[in-house]
C-alpha cells in the first residue's frame, strides 16, 4: 500500500458536502471539485491523483483503475460499492473505503414514505389534481395495520423499517440467509428459510439487499404471482417498494404485473438503467411511482456521508486502515 501522509490531491466527482471538503483540505489535502467524464478517466485523467470520492454516478472499472496509477484510496461517499471493481482495485493496491451508515435513517423514511405513498394514492392523486380531476371516488386506499411486510434482506435499514412499521401495526417477516435467527428474533421478525415462503405470506414486500449474482431478478414474475393479496378473504392486493438497488426487481416482470392487477402498486427508487431511458414504460403506469435514487439525498445523511468517507479517506491515505475498507480481501 502507498503510503501518502501530507497534502495528497483528492478528486471528488460526484458531489460531497462543504464540511467534508473542509475537512479534507485541513487535514492538508488538495481537493479538486468536478465530474470527470468515462472517457477522460480511461485517458488516465485520475493519474495525478492520490485519492477519488465517489457517489454513484462515476463508474472505476478495471480499465479505469489501471489508468489510475497514482491512486491510493478510493472512497464511496455511500453504501454501495457496485460502481467500483473491488478486486481490481485491490490488485492495484487500493484501498476503498465506504461509508455504511450514514444514510440508514434517510432510506428508512423514503421506504416509509413509497409505502404510504402507495396506499393511499399520494402520488395518483397529486397527478390526477394537475389535470384538473377531483377523483375521491377513486382513491380509496388501504392500511399498512394488520398487514405482513415481508423485508428482503434484514440489514440496518430494514431492521429501520421494521421499527417504524411495527408501530403502524405491521408483522414484520424477513427473508436474510446470512443473519443470525436471533437477530431477527429480538427485532420480532419472522425469519424465513426460503424466499419464496416470504413471497407467499407478505402483501407488502421491501427490498434491502445488495445486488449481486443471487438476488439480480429476485422479484420475478413468478414470485410476484406468489404473493397473496388478491386471494381469499384478503383484499389489500400487492404492493413492492424498492430503495435498495436497481436489477434485484425484473422491471419488464413488474410491467406486465401491473398490467395483470398481480401487482397492485409498486414503487422505486432505483432501476436497472439509471438515469432511465427516454420515454421509459413502466413509469408511466398508472399505479407505479417512483423517485430518482433519492434514498440517501437529505441534508443529514450528506453532511454525515461526507464526513465520514472524509475520515475514511484521510485514514487510508496515512497508511492505516480505515474501519470501512471494504475490499481488504484482495489487498
Ligand atoms: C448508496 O449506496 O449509498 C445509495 O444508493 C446512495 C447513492 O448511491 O447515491
Amino acid at each position: 500500500m502507498v503510503e501518502v501522509s501530507i497534502m495528497a490531491r483528492i478528486a471528488v466527482t460526484d458531489g460531497m458536502a462543504s464540511e467534508a471538503v473542509t475537512v479534507l483540505e485541513k487535514a492538508g489535502h488538495e481537493v479538486v471539485l468536478g465530474f470527470i467524464e468515462e472517457s477522460e478517466l480511461l485517458d488516465g485523467a485520475l493519474k495525478d491523483f492520490d485519492a477519488i470520492i465517489v457517489r454513484s454516478a462515476t463508474k472505476l472499472n478495471a480499465e479505469i483503475i489501471s489508468a489510475s496509477d497514482g491512486l491510493s484510496v478510493i472512497g464511496r461517499a455511500g453504501v454501495g460499492v457496485d460502481n467500483i471493481d473491488l478486486q481490481a482495485a485491490g490488485s492495484a493496491g487500493i484501498m476503498v473505503v465506504n461509508a455504511p451508515n450514514a444514510s440508514t435513517q434517510s432510506v428508512v423514511e423514503l421506504t416509509i414514505g413509497h409505502l404510504l405513498s402507495s396506499l393511499r394514492h399520494v402520488a395518483k392523486s397529486d397527478r390526477g389534481m394537475r389535470d384538473g380531476k377531483w377523483q375521491k371516488k377513486e382513491m380509496k386506499g388501504t392500511e399498512l395495520s394488520g398487514k405482513c411486510l415481508g423485508l428482503i434482506g434484514f440489514g440496518r435499514i430494514a431492521q429501520g423499517v421494521a421499527t417504524v412499521a411495527k408501530t403502524l401495526g405491521m408483522e414484520i417477516h424477513t427473508y436474510d440467509p446470512y443473519l443470525p435467527p436471533k437477530v431477527a428474533k429480538a427485532q420480532g421478525a419472522y425469519l424465513h428459510k426460503k424466499v419464496d415462503t416470504l413471497f407467499q405470506t407478505c402483501t407488502h414486500i421491501s427490498i434491502h439487499c445488495n445486488l449481486s449474482d443471487e438476488t439480480h431478478h429476485l422479484v420475478d414474475e413468478k414470485r410476484m404471482r406468489m404473493m397473496p393479496g388478491r386471494k381469499g378473504s384478503i383484499q389489500c392486493g400487492n404492493h413492492i417498494v424498492n430503495c435498495a438497488r436497481g436489477g434485484i426487481v425484473d422491471e419488464v416482470a413488474l410491467l406486465s404485473a401491473l398490467d395483470e392487477g398481480i401487482i397492485t402498486s409498486a414503487a422505486l427508487d432505483v432501476f436497472e438503467v439509471e438515469p432511465l431511458p427516454e420515454n421509459y414504460a413502466l413509469v408511466q403506469h398508472a399505479n407505479f411511482h417512483g423517485t430518482p435514487h433519492i434514498g440517501a439525498a437529505t441534508l443529514e445523511a450528506q453532511q454525515r456521508v461526507g464526513l465520514d468517507i472524509a475520515d475514511a479517506v484521510i485514514t487510508g491515505l496515512s497508511g492505516k486502515k480505515p474501519k470501512t475498507l471494504v475490499n481488504g480481501q484482495f489487498l
